[in-house]
């Protein structure tokens, strides 16, 4: 595997997805937190910064622990600390060096660039430059504007790049990646999915032997893949759980139970509409509604794991993004954690814990999944919130309204798929609106209710733009809402990116 060590760039999520695209396994770590060099460990990368390496404090790690043991190689912040730890400076840049550039390549080993054109376009994103470097570097590429543009540390496999590959306007990147952790580190590229799910099946039938297990389900993409791994591991010793919070869409409490009965999953469904529509009557604080749904379902799940005799192990469909260590790099207290008091805390979840999806990305769950042959309509669904149609309720949450906005939104989606848009969008979904509107209908006056809907497109749910839907798909949901549901008059569309508005409205 590739260690990369983390600086705190907006970036070092895609180093490790462009890894990971080469078949090749690699874990994010801070860099105040350098693990043990196992012989598995074939190389790191060095991360970029939001930070200066002239800074008094900037994060620093000792490169004796890996260099010259491993190839390394030091992207944009990564390539300045190596060459201002070894001798070199690092000044601010006299002009930005932002956007697209030129690479002029001079490799004589022809190793990092080998395969690159003579001009590749690389994109530049850095305050600072190396302005001098030590006797032992060799300047491989310069672009126009920065002279070491890409380095090579004599008699050593230790790169540094200014630029960065990881990110899709260095249009040769994922060669310069393949050529350093393929040719140069020496992975083999045999990280597929595949061979994800026998080992992981495997490692779960050691770690879990006899061992009951309880999961909850969501019908969201991770709890399904996660809980198709553990059944495949032990069969009916999977017991999950899948609560009806009433909050849920138009029939998928029924059709998600179905889907999971089909695939044979030890699974049952658990009414509990009215516990919830009773925790949060009367909320209309966004927060206070997320904390009482939350409560609830801790309080559900609890009684539900209590009538498994002998369960030892909670499973759970946390993926990566949820746990790589982030870095502050505003000092020391980036290493801190608070430690939870366990005492308090419900039986359950004083369980072990398997996560058996902890070290994918999203879009390697859903490979996973299609490997284990789960439906590609539970595969490709659409991200939806845990506290569901409660935080699309603005205002307090009555069972009549969420009778009205499962109408809508199942409306809003129906269309979407019968338009072949549903997978041209990345969310959707509707708000109700605590406001009300004058409209006619016939020769009445009404004074009802407005609905937003709402519609992203997005590659993580960290940025999001409005998705352009057509004006005729628009309007015919317009015109199919307003008349099939009563308490409906007006219908809007928004029109906000994220940031500065957010998908959700609550
Ligand atoms: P925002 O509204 O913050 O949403 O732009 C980003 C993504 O997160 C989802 N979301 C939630 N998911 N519990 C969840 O499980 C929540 O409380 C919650 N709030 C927002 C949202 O649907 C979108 O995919």
């Amino acid at each position: 595997q590739i260690l990369i060590l983390d600086f705190g760039s907006q970036y070092t999520q895609l180093i490790a997805r462009r890894v990971r695209e080469l078949n090749v396994y690699c874990e994010i770590h801070p860099y105040n937190n350098f693990p043990e060099l196992t012989p598995n460990i074939k190389g790191v990368i060095l991360s970029g910064s939001p930070c200066s390496v002239r800074d008094e404090d900037a994060p620093y790690v000792d490169l004796e622990k890996f260099r010259k043991i491993v190839p390394v190689l030091g992207v944009c912040y990564g390539a300045q600390l190596m060459a201002q730890l070894l001798g070199g400076e690092v000044k601010a840049s006299q002009h930005r060096e932002y956007g697209r550039a030129r690479l002029e390549i001079d490799d004589e080993d022809s190793s990092l660039l080998a395969g690159l054109s003579a001009t590749s376009q690389v994109w530049m994103s850095h305050g600072d430059t190396i302005v001098t470097i030590p006797d032992n570097f060799n300047i491989i590429a310069s672009t126009e504007s920065v002279k070491v543009a890409a380095y090579k540390i004599a008699d050593e496999l230790t790169y540094g790049i200014q630029f960065h590959p990881e990110v899709t306007h260095s249009t040769e990147g994922k060669q310069l990646m393949y050529n350093f952790v393929a040719k140069i580190c020496g992975c083999k590229q045999d990280w597929t999915s595949e061979s994800f799910v026998e080992q992981t099946i495997a490692s779960l039938r050691t770690k879990l032997g006899n061992d009951r297990v309880v999961m909850a389900l969501s019908g969201g993409v991770d709890s399904t893949v996660a809980a198709t791994l553990v059944h495949q591991a032990i069969g009916a010793n999977l017991f999950c759980i899948f609560v009806d919070n009433g909050l849920l869409r138009k029939d998928e409490y029924q059709q998600v139970l179905d889907s999971y009965l089909h695939m044979g999953l030890n699974i049952k469904g658990v009414d509990a509409k009215d516990l919830f529509y009773g925790a949060l009557e009367g909320l209309t604080d966004p927060e206070a509604k997320r904390k009482a749904i939350g409560k609830a379902f801790i309080d559900v799940f609890d009684q539900e794991s209590h009538l498994i005799e002998d369960v030892k192990w909670l499973g759970q469909g946390t993926i990566y993004p949820d746990v790589i260590e982030s870095v502050s790099v505003k000092g020391p207290s980036a290493t801190i954690k608070s430690h939870h008091n366990v005492g308090g805390l419900p039986d359950f979840m004083k369980l072990k814990v398997v996560e058996p999806l902890n070290t994918l990305f999203k879009d390697e769950v859903r490979a996973v999944g299609k490997t284990l042959g789960i439906d590609p309509t539970i595969l490709g669904r659409h991200p939806f919130p845990g506290p569901g149609l409660a935080i699309r309720i603005l205002g307090d949450i009555t069972p009549e309204k969420v009778a009205i906005l499962q109408e809508v939104d199942a409306i809003f989606i129906g269309g979407l798929r019968k338009w072949n848009l549903y997978h041209e969008v990345w969310q959707a979904g509707v708000m109700l609106l605590p406001v009300k509107s004058v409209g006619v209908m016939g020769d009445e006056r009404t004074y009802e209710s407005v609905v937003a809907l709402r519609a992203v497109t997005s590659i993580d749910g960290m940025t999001a733009d409005w998705a352009h839907l057509p004006y005729d798909f628009l309007a015919e949901v317009s015109n199919d809402i307003i008349n099939r549901v009563k308490g409906v008059n007006r219908v809007v569309y928004d029109i906000s990116s994220k940031p500065p508005a957010t998908i959700e409205w609550e």
